[in-house]
């Protein structure tokens, strides 16, 4: 190991909070200013935890991937997850072996070919929500993408409407990842133990009492059904898995703990990104423009299919495009095991890691104008998929990534066939939550195509 010197440290000021105040405040506005004005490696201070950022593809895919084996998932944020879970651990937080067990008996389940049946689901789904759609209204596109991707994720995971047949489970929902979300970066909510009966322990227990029962009685209610009569969704596929390797199968608590993790990892993230995307494409005519030409010359008016998209490269790359200027996962963490070694510099063992997404994807070593949506430079030479990173890399990427791309090629082919937008007066603001989401929603004018 020939490193040295320490990476350099973002904020020098003796103040205990460190770049706290800076992170919960403007997130973003931080994660570019370490992208533009700081090296590969910078040392952060959130309050007594300091964070080695990794602002750099290279560096990104040492950690997520050639060195993997030296990195766990984050203690802090992964132990408040936790405590949403009844068996302890899901694919999202856990780590060794336990991990390797889930992901070899899941990778099955989510195979691009499986989730290629989905298609009805999502198109159906899809046409129930236009054909509410009013014309010539404002509309918040980020509260219907929710929606309707949850009815997808519901439908083809547990064949139930969860908003029609289960409305109490999706405030549950959002209420369980909103505490999570807020308990791991408050200090105040970190510090207040769950046994203690504020208003919004008590708010987080009931949304967790409301979530166990329901899953439990989902699951219990295929178990005891014979396995000949099991809906062909995604509980069943997790039911009938099972690792080759150790045998190992998922128990009752295991399976519920799955279904809510995919819940949670899988539906808020295909949601914001749909709802930039139509941000986006009403901020540019000409882009929707040529978007819609490429539908209407490949679909000629009929629902789109599994096979159409390979037939629709420039939709692609609107999605692509929104996913790299909006990275729904703006940052993911690690935990150095072992020391090691990144750009030249020293890596200690039990550092925690916070891979800086949303600064690699407007790097301007990596994309020219990187504010800019511009869907076309992803048919140009000057890209490095290395710097894309919105669904991670390595052994732990995102394993649902076949269904949320086509989810989201299915919805937008869709919607367009049918409405077209145009911006509101006043641009939306992003904040950083569970995910990168608009603060008071995506607002559109939206107009039926065909004027009615
Ligand atoms: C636009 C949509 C999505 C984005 C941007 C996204 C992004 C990501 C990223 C960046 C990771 C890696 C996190 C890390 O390395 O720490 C990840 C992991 C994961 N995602 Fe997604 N995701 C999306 C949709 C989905 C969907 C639809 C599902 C399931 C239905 C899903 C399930 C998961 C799971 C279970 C993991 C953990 C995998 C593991 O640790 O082995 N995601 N996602």
């Amino acid at each position: 190991m020939t490193a040295q010197l320490l990476p350099p440290e973002r904020n020098h000021s003796p103040s205990l909070l460190g770049d706290l105040p800076d992170f919960q405040k403007r997130a973003l506005e931080m994660l570019l200013d370490l992208a533009h004005n700081y090296g590969p490696v910078t040392r952060i201070r959130l309050g007594p935890v300091t964070q080695y950022v990794i602002t750099e593809a290279e560096g990104a895919h040492h950690v997520l991937q050639k060195n993997s084996r030296n990195y766990t998932k984050e203690q802090s944020f992964m132990d408040v997850a936790r405590l949403a879970l009844i068996s302890g651990d899901d694919l999202f937080t856990s780590d060794g072996d336990p991990w390797l067990h889930r992901r070899r008996l899941m990778q099955p389940v989510f195979h691009r070919r499986v989730v290629n049946n989905f298609r009805d689901i999502i198109v159906e789904e899809s046409a129930r929500m236009l054909d509410r759609w009013p014309h010539g209204q404002m509309l918040d596109l980020e509260a219907a993408m929710m929606d309707v991707t949850m009815s997808i994720i519901g439908r083809s995971m547990l064949s139930q409407n969860i908003l029609d047949d289960h409305p109490q489970l999706y405030h549950a929902f959002s209420e369980v990842s909103g505490f999570v979300l807020d308990k791991a970066t408050t200090l105040s909510l970190r510090l207040t133990p769950l046994f203690v009966p504020t208003p919004r322990n008590r708010a987080f227990k009931h949304a967790l009492s409301v979530i166990r029962d329901t899953l439990g009685d989902v699951v219990r209610q295929r178990r005891q059904l014979p396995a000949e009569q099991h809906p062909p969704d995604l509980l069943s596929l997790m039911m009938a898995g099972h690792d080759d390797e150790s045998g190992f199968t998922l128990s009752t608590a295991q399976l519920m703990d799955e279904l809510f993790g995919i819940v949670t990892a899988g539906h808020e993230t295909s949601a914001v990104t749909l709802s930039w995307l139509f941000y986006e494409l009403a901020r540019h005519p000409e882009v929707e423009a040529q978007l819609v030409a490429e539908l209407d010359r490949v679909l000629a008016g009929r629902m789109p299919t599994v096979e159409d998209l390979a037939a629709l490269p420039y939709l692609q790359q609107c999605v692509d495009e929104t996913l790299r200027r909006y990275p729904a996962a703006y940052v993911t963490t690690r935990q150095s095991i072992g020391t090691d070694e990144i750009a030249g510099f020293p890596i200690p063992a039990h550092a925690t890691m916070l891979i800086n997404i949303y600064g690699i994807h407007h790097h301007r070593d990596d994309w020219q104008h990187p504010e800019r949506f511009d869907p076309d430079r992803w048919s140009r030479d000057e890209i490095d998929r290395l710097a894309f990173l919105a669904f991670g890399a390595g052994p732990r990427k995102c394993i649902g990534e076949p269904l949320a791309r086509l989810e989201m090629a299915l919805i937008t082919a869709c919607v367009l066939q049918r409405f077209r937008f145009r911006p509101a007066d006043r641009p939306s603001r992003l904040v950083t939550r569970f995910t990168l989401r608009a603060e008071d929603g995506v607002w559109l004018m939206a107009a039926r195509r065909n004027g009615e």
